[in-house]
């Protein structure tokens, strides 16, 4: 796809947040600030993520992939430039965000993951990342993916799980009650940080073939810990002081072990993150 298309659906031309994720209010500094987070984020682990989306069936051809939930394009960009002649369609419910996606080579689509504008069985592959933990109800956005899907087409979801994120060296225990609360805020929203650990059933519910599961990770050797302040650091906890869902005192605390943290030159942190991919029957 050589041009970028910006097509805008009647149900949905108004910009807005969805589910549990609202980008003004994900981390510190507002909109910029979380434009930027999932910049660093998708670059921390991008290179790991796509060599799994390749080893679960992602190639050049057999498109088009439609990018569920693409946000601000961070992605969207990245997909761009390793699979150059997959043709790529980037949705969200967001109108606002997705507009950052302009120039990513992507035909942009305002709509919901559960009322996708294409026409059954159009599409090779459909991605959603970091997505399905934001949707109280991920199975009318999974049905709806297998509904766009052409027979044979792949499904692949990328999550995490707030009970196995990772491993990092030194461990502060205390934060312990910081990250539950983290994770209760999100849920409240209607959101799932353990989502992780349903992803299979989940595609099975959709009724996909052929499920699997892969873990990626992405360690700190050889990179800066800077590199991992959107998942380790205090901004992500900013929102939560003013919501009033954590204290100031549990604010500085995290904040006060992050710093420890980065300024140890023995730390070493791996992050896990895990993509479930299916086929559509
Ligand atoms: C955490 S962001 C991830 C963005 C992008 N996938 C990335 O990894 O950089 C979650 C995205 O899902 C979108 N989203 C949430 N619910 C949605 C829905 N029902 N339909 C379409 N997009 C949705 C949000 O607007 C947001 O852009």
């Amino acid at each position: 796809m050589s041009s970028t298309t910006t097509t805008t659906t009647s149900a949905t031309t108004t910009a807005r947040a969805a589910g549990s994720y609202d980008p003004a209010r994900t981390t510190s500094g507002g909109l910029a600030g979380e434009l930027a987070r999932l910049e660093t984020q998708a670059e921390l682990s991008f290179p790991e993520e796509l060599r799994l989306l390749r080893e679960l069936g992602v190639t050049g051809t057999g498109g088009p992939l439609i990018e569920v939930g693409a946000g601000s394009g961070a992605v969207t960009r990245r997909l761009r430039a390793a699979l150059p002649e997959l043709p790529l369609i980037a949705v969200d419910i967001d109108g606002d965000l997705l507009a950052h996606a302009d120039g990513a080579g992507a035909e942009l689509v305002t709509a919901d993951a559960a009322a996708l504008p294409m026409e059954t069985g159009s599409a090779g592959y459909v991605l959603l990342r970091y997505v399905v933990q934001h949707l109280s109800d991920p199975l009318p956005a999974l049905a709806e993916a297998r509904r766009v899907l052409r027979p044979g087409g792949r499904i692949l979801v990328t999550e995490v799980d707030a009970s196995c994120w990772g491993l990092a060296d030194p461990w502060y225990p205390e934060l312990a009650g910081v990250h539950a609360k983290l994770s209760a805020s999100q849920e409240s929203a209607g959101g799932d940080r353990t989502v992780g650990r349903r992803l299979t059933r989940l595609l099975a519910a959709a009724g996909f073939d052929d499920i699997a599961l892969r873990p990626f990770a992405t360690t700190s050797d050889g990179r800066p810990m800077e590199d991992f302040a959107p998942h380790l650091g205090p901004g992500r906890l900013q929102p939560l002081v003013a919501s009033g869902a954590l204290t100031l005192a549990e604010f500085a605390l995290a904040a006060d072990r992050w710093n420890r943290f980065k300024a140890d030159p023995e730390a070493w942190v791996m992050l896990l993150g895990f993509t479930a991919a299916g086929t559509a029957p």
